[in-house]
């Protein structure tokens, strides 16, 4: 693993499809010197992502932290919830491509993981590229500065926006 990028807490929550899974990658962190926050759930027992998503996003969206990973079944779930915040750039990453490309490129503050098709190692791979990958800024600031623009001016320009050339490739 790189120099550390993430120095303040990384938040963590999932549901019972997640718990274990949580629970191994919360201990591989803080093995790795990572302030880790576990926001529940704290048994394997039956429970609902949106309960445990809405509070992490919360606190991404309002700035008490700037990291955030979620765990359920799919990573489906937690992530509808999560985007529903303002600021808040959830990204189901299935692989450490993804993962980086999420930063990279989206500047993902919250990894959504599909616990059910991840094994500790592979999430631990994604996790670390996530942590370990900056934004890169350039095009990719003024698309993400989009993200929180609302829908009605976008319907607007779409109007009337024709197709323009462009000499970025991607
Ligand atoms: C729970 O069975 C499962 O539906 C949940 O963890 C998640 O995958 C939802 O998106």
């Amino acid at each position: 693993m790189a120099e550390q990028i993430v120095t303040d807490p990384i938040l963590i929550a999932s549901d019972h499809a997640g718990f274990e899974l949580k629970e191994r990658l919360e201990k591989r962190l803080r093995e790795l010197g990572y302030d880790v926050a576990d926001l529940g759930t704290e048994s394997a027992d039956s429970a609902d992502y949106a309960d445990y998503a809405h509070p992490l996003a919360q606190k991404v969206s309002n700035g008490e932290a700037t990291r955030g990973v979620l765990l359920c079944g799919t990573g489906l779930g937690m992530s509808y919830v999560a985007n529903r915040y303002p600021r808040v750039r959830a990204a189901v990453a299935w692989s450490p491509e993804i993962a980086e490309l999420a930063r990279r490129h989206n500047d993902a503050n919250v990894l959504a993981l599909p616990a059910r098709f991840l094994s500790e190692e592979q999430a631990m791979q994604i996790v670390s590229t996530w942590l370990d990958t900056p934004f890169e800024g350039g095009r990719h600031e003024r698309r993400v500065e989009k993200i929180e623009r609302s829908v009605a001016p976008r319907l607007d320009a779409a109007r009337v926006d024709k197709p323009r050339e462009s000499t970025e490739t991607r």
